[in-house]
């Protein structure tokens, strides 16, 4: 119930799930891992696969899964629920978990990176996932006016109930709450699970001095409902 989520904030229900069942497991009752355990493990996660993205580097592995920062600063707050201006906007610099700005150079391609946006009036940190491909790798769904260098961004929380999206599958973006799945190289679109709807994509660009700024806000809407 969305009374019961320790941040205020309401989750409606999947295709799969109900809200009760999804609201009850965010909430940590005996069916499911409390919000405060699903961050933490989202954040150790992203470090483990980090480590495994190095080791798959070292050997010569195709699909490294990224260095990824763990945003632990986030973990009791996704971003502020009740603003409802934009996230980002034009020339709002992307940062990593510690507040530094985002270098071209920072993500060799297959890598992914969770990042936010440079504080600003109104919002705090909105998670967002910045991937990295080779260019002529990006087709279908893909805004690729929204994209430079390779790199694309999307919002983190999925659509469905608002987990963090922090697992890979090749380069295919995971939500380990109810197996969502959304294609990284097609718009996030949608290819398995409950979601209803792709993860929003960020237009982003290079600034004059060689760092990640958004254009914009998100093409759609920022986590569940609004579709
Ligand atoms: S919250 Fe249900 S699949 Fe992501």
């Amino acid at each position: 119930m969305p009374g019961d989520d320790p941040l205020g904030r309401e989750y409606p229900g999947g295709e799969e799930r109900g809200a009760t069942e999804c609201c009850a497991e965010r909430a940590g009752d005996a069916d499911g891992p409390s919000i405060y355990q699903e961050f933490w493990r989202d954040a150790r996660g992203e470090m483990e696969r980090r480590d495994y993205a190095k080791a798959l580097a070292t050997i010569g592995g195709l699909t490294a899964l990224g260095s990824l920062a763990a945003p632990l600063v986030s973990l009791t707050r996704v971003f502020e629920r009740e603003y409802t201006g934009p996230v980002y906007s034009d020339g709002v610099a992307l940062v990593d978990a510690e507040g530094e700005q985002i270098a071209e150079d920072r993500l060799a391609p297959g890598e992914q990176l969770t990042v936010f946006p440079a504080s600003h009036p109104g919002i705090e940190r909105a998670p967002t996932l910045l991937v990295r491909f080779e260019e002529g790798e990006y087709g279908g769904e893909t805004r690729a006016e929204f994209t430079v260098g390779g790199y694309a961004a999307f919002s983190k929380v999925c659509t469905h109930a608002g987990c963090m999206v922090a697992d890979r599958d090749g380069t295919t973006l995971v939500c380990p709450c109810h197996s969502g799945r959304f294609d990284a190289l097609s718009g996030a679109t949608v290819v398995g699970g409950p979601p209803p709807r792709a993860l929003p994509q960020l237009p982003i660009t290079l600034s004059s001095d060689g760092y990640l700024v958004a254009t914009g806000d998100f093409e759609g809407p920022v986590g569940p409902g609004g579709g």
